[in-house]
């Protein structure tokens, strides 16, 4: 049983300690303090010290030290609540009914919420009045609507020491209780409390039933420290545990919407304004896991949206690593970067909204920004460094507590590993004959090219004949034949090549294994391999094939030039990139004989077609 602290308060406020003391102790004022002789301890001179104004004695002698109960409690051997009744009495207030402890808990924290409740109407008000005028200018030139002011209630907090603190005195709060709601700056060496939010903006923070828990106060003038004060934590608000806008952003989330957490509170708004009421952003601190956990609650994938600068890469990495262990089948982060230096405010003030949404409504997903953040980190030069690449990642989807989804990131990577060509070193001749190319060359890749020339794979134009066909399979695995490191630079495409032949299918099949198995591979090797795995046969019809014509793109000693040139249009007539009558019949040239000279023609037919490749 207890009682309620504003009815301890009552009390202390109507008996001065000095009152209670004085009955047991002799007391003396010196200054704002009294003294006298210590009722703990046999003493000649005073250590005894009592101070009304902030009700508390304090004994020198023997470290005792406390309020006007414990000082009941200590000189008269009372219990807590027989303290209470005692003083109350002496008071002159009288005691309800003792209730039990939840009760006055929760009935405490109903008196913070009303004293919540009071002060936002109060700064609502302000707004509204004459000595709102400074703020509702600044709202203005932000580009706010009143629409958004009265949404988000937004208010004005005077700029007065006590404006706030008589209005609530007035509605019947303790100062007791606006201290612990936080509407107050107090301490030891603070005499006399007073407002803590003094001409500022006021964004009030709500809880998910909507109720007022705390206050964000911006500075309106230039140089006005800090920018943002927010409330500090009280009984009623734990920053990490809150959202700004949880409770609209919930709504929005069950319709349908998606959730999307942005910085700042004007980022929130101008969010809800471009059309995503589901908006939400943490209080001036890092997301935390409580607050990943409101986001999961709302939608499965919330989208954390970011600047594009440093400090928002690091803050998306941040919050990334934060949620990777939390991870499970249909529950994970998106990922948006802003332009850098804009956040959604900048954006939508700066007639933005546009590419603002459709920023917003192309997020990346997570394992795109793991993967560039480690591709980033890493330079990926030497065997080591590729491996520790490799182990970095695994390392990553480890922390995935869910059994299930950890194993299909692990094997998601795998499988960008290999599809990037980084699981396995190239062949060290390869990259110095290159100087430049590798995966990461300016160079368009077989995809970029048979994109360029889309339409034309469908056309239905010309097909190739069986016999060209073969030819021309022929001629792409004996390119590979002789220029290995073309698996380096190819190896996705060359995997995903569809072939007529089954010779030359198969033969493509055991070189990709040969390939994954060896680290250096060279042209002799490649062919030992293939004879000695019961290739020969196929090996030789290919050899065959491609042999015709001196000076051809393939030949041993091609420079890496010409073989890619060469590599390039055969790739794109295996596509059946669109082939005219004039083209068809220099492929068919080309390929039953392989020339610089046909090629060269082969290549004008080709750009006066428009079908130029890079
Ligand atoms: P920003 O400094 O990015 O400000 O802080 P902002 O949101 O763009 O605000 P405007 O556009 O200048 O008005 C982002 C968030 O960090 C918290 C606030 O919640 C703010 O919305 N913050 C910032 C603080 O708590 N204290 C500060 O001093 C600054
Ligand atoms: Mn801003």
């Amino acid at each position: 049983m207890r009682y309620p602290p504003h009815l301890l308060d009552e009390i202390r406020s109507r008996l001065p300690v000095s009152r209670v003391v004085e009955r047991r102790v002799k007391l003396k004022r010196t200054g704002r303090e009294y003294t006298g002789l210590s009722p703990f301890k046999t003493e000649r001179t005073p250590s005894f010290t009592v101070n009304d104004q902030k009700g508390f004695y304090h004994c020198f002698a023997s470290g005792e030290h406390g309020d006007i109960f414990t000082f009941v409690m200590k000189t008269e051997g009372l219990s807590f609540p027989e303290a209470i009744e005692r003083l109350a009495a002496e008071a002159g207030v009288s005691l309800p009914p003792p209730v039990p402890a939840d009760e006055v808990k929760a009935s405490y924290e109903e008196r913070l919420f009303s004293a919540m409740e009071e002060a936002c109407r109060f700064f609502q008000s302000a707004f509204s009045s004459r000595e709102g005028t400074g703020a509702r200018d600044y709202l203005d030139r932000r580009g706010l609507r009143p629409a958004d002011i009265q949404t988000f209630r937004l208010g004005y907090a005077p700029d007065s020491k006590t404006a706030l603190k008589s209005h609530l005195n007035q509605q019947g709060f303790t100062l007791a209780e606006m201290q612990e709601a936080g509407l107050l700056i107090h301490g030891e060496d603070i005499a006399v409390p007073y407002d803590r939010f003094r001409g500022r903006l006021i964004f009030p923070i709500m809880d998910a039933k909507r109720r007022v828990i705390a206050f964000g106060g911006r500075a309106l003038m230039e140089g006005q420290q800090p920018k943002y004060l927010n409330s500090p934590e009280t009984p009623l608000f734990h920053k990490g545990h809150v959202l700004f806008n949880f409770a609209p952003a919930r709504e929005a989330a069950r319709a349908g919407k998606p959730v999307i957490v942005a910085e700042g509170y004007m980022d929130v708004i101008a969010l809800t304004r471009a059309g995503f009421p589901g908006a939400v952003a943490p209080l001036g601190t890092a997301l935390t896991t409580d607050q990943l956990r409101l986001l999961w609650a709302m939608v499965p994938i919330p989208t954390l949206c970011f600047d594009g600068d440093t400090a928002g890469q690091k803050a998306a990495h941040r919050a990334l690593d934060l949620g990777m262990p939390y991870l499970e089948p249909g529950r994970s982060l998106q990922f948006v970067f802003l332009p850098e230096g804009r956040d959604p405010d900048d954006m939508v003030r700066g007639g933005e909204s546009e590419a603002l949404v459709k920023l917003a409504t192309q997020p990346l997903a997570l394992i795109d920004v793991l993967w560039a953040r480690e591709q980033a980190r890493h330079p990926l030069e030497t065997p080591e460094q590729r491996a520790s690449f490799e182990a970095r990642l695994m390392e990553l989807a480890g922390q995935i507590e869910h059994k299930n989804l950890k194993f299909h990131y692990i094997s998601a990577i795998r499988e960008r590993l290999r599809n990037s060509g980084m699981a396995r070193r190239p062949p060290a001749g390869a990259r110095q004959r290159t100087g430049s190319g590798g995966p990461r060359s300016g160079r368009p890749s077989f995809a970029t090219v048979s994109a360029r020339t889309g339409s034309l794979l469908s056309s239905k134009i010309v097909q190739a004949t069986a016999p060209v066909t073969a030819a021309r399979e022929s001629l792409i695995v004996g390119a590979i034949l002789s220029h290995p490191w073309l698996l380096d630079d190819f190896l996705e495409e060359i995997a995903r090549l569809q072939f007529n032949d089954t010779d030359c299918r198969r033969l493509r099949d055991a070189i990709l294994t040969v390939h994954q198995a060896e680290e250096h591979l060279d042209n002799e090797k490649l062919l030992e391999h293939l004879s000695r795995t019961g290739h020969a046969t196929e090996l030789e019809r290919v050899q065959r094939a491609t042999a015709q014509g001196a000076g051809a793109h393939f030949a041993p000693d091609a420079s890496r030039e010409l073989v890619l040139e060469g590599w390039h249009h055969v790739m794109m007539l295996h596509s059946k990139a669109g082939v005219p009558r004039s083209l068809q019949e220099a492929e068919n040239d080309y390929l039953s004989e392989p020339t610089v000279e046909n090629f060269s023609r082969l290549q004008a037919i080709v750009q006066q077609h428009e079908f130029a490749v890079s």
